[in-house]
């Protein structure tokens, strides 16, 4: 059972956003808002391991809280990666400071995917624990979810860490869609598993991120992504939670992304939300997009745009402040804490 904070968190400006029902002013929180960028987060995690740190539901709540107690951001997002879900059902992998995740044996065969079995609660029971923390200690403020999505994830276990053209991941979809589509298959269970584990303890939104989808065209992320991402996020379907969608230069697949089963889809910098709700239809709300470099330019710069983006976001039937990526970690996190007063301001209503 999830505990009593739904009924307290039901009237969050977050939800309702999500919901596209009216606010009172408009939401906002930072994608990786914990983190480097935080000298109380260096000084936590100074010694353990990332994916360490992740199995360790104290130190996993403590982080998550930081960034709600010092920028006042309108919700928690679990202190996580995307990988947890594949470490914990056993694949040998590693997260690096500078790079990110890397697969000591990269999954490109049928055999490799006996390596990847299906997820489930009692694989990951320190999320449940840091979830339940978390769920009593943010009071009103909700707690977000999230998963990687299959094309992300896939593509990490096939190029073995971290690439920009996706070459063997492309060559694997294109040259055996069988072993693609059983591997996807498999993604999204762990995935759309993780992310209702996350759910029964209290999560109150859901964020999908397929960060690197946007290395796709449309038909190929029609044919060989969204039907996976669809799954995914069916697995949270009916359990009353918001579900968001992000990648990045999704541009020309913003439409398909919210058909995938997203109340909420997450915009990049490259797109006006005004586009991306045209693109996306009626009855999504929209999240972003801050360009994360701006948080490096004068403060009266910084303004103008913060606020061209809460203006524009009155206009789209929902809309969640955040940046159109993560939160650069050699940011000074004084400038997140006014980007989170002057977006409340500026919007009350
Ligand atoms: O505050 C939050 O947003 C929650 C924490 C969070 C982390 N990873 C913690 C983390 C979230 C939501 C993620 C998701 C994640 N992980 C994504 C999707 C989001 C995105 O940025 O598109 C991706 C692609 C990953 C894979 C990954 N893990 C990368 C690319 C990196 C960065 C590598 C680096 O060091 O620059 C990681 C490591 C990671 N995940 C860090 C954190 C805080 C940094 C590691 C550290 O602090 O030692």
């Amino acid at each position: 059972m999830p505990s009593s904070a739904p009924a307290r968190t039901r009237a969050s400006d977050l939800l309702r956003a999500a919901r596209c029902e009216p606010v009172t002013r408009t939401p906002v929180w930072f994608m990786r808002q914990a983190g480097r960028s935080l000298p109380e987060y260096r000084a936590l995690r100074a010694g353990t391991a990332m994916l360490q740190a992740c199995t360790r539901p104290e130190l996993v709540t403590e982080i998550t809280m930081q960034p709600v107690r010092r920028h006042g951001v309108d919700a928690a997002i679990l202190f996580s990666d995307i990988v947890v879900p594949l470490a914990a059902v056993g694949l040998d992998l590693e997260v690096v400071a500078g790079v990110g995740p890397v697969v000591a044996r990269p999954v490109r065969t049928r055999a490799d995917l006996d390596r990847v079995p299906e997820l489930t609660g009692e694989h990951v029971p320190y999320i449940t624990e840091a979830v339940r923390l978390l769920v009593a200690e943010l009071g009103d403020t909700p707690l977000i979810g999230f998963a990687g999505a299959p094309f992300t994830l896939a593509s990490y276990l096939v190029e073995g860490g971290p690439s920009r053209s996706h070459v063997r991941t492309k060559a694997l979809m294109h040259g055996d869609p069988g072993l693609w589509h059983a591997l996807c298959d498999r993604l999204a269970q762990v995935s759309g598993e993780f992310l209702r584990v996350q759910v029964q303890a209290g999560a109150r939104v859901v964020q999908l991120f397929d960060s690197w989808v946007g290395a796709l065209s449309r038909s190929d992320y029609a044919r060989f992504v969204q039907p996976h991402s669809a799954r995914t996020l069916a697995a949270v379907a009916g359990l009353g939670v918001p579900r968001i969608h992000f990648g990045v230069g999704t541009g020309e697949l913003l439409a398909l992304m919210g058909a995938a089963g997203a109340e909420v889809v997450g915009v990049d910098y490259r797109v006006s939300l005004t586009d991306a709700s045209e693109r996306i239809g009626p009855g999504h709300a929209v999240q972003g997009n801050l360009d994360p470099a701006l948080l490096f330019a004068p403060w009266e710069v910084l303004r103008e745009a913060v606020v061209d983006i809460v203006e524009e976001g009155r206009h789209v039937p929902g809309h969640i402040f955040n940046l159109g990526h993560g939160v650069p970690p050699d940011v000074d996190p004084d400038v997140l804490t006014r980007v989170t007063e002057l977006v409340h301001d500026v919007s009350a209503r």
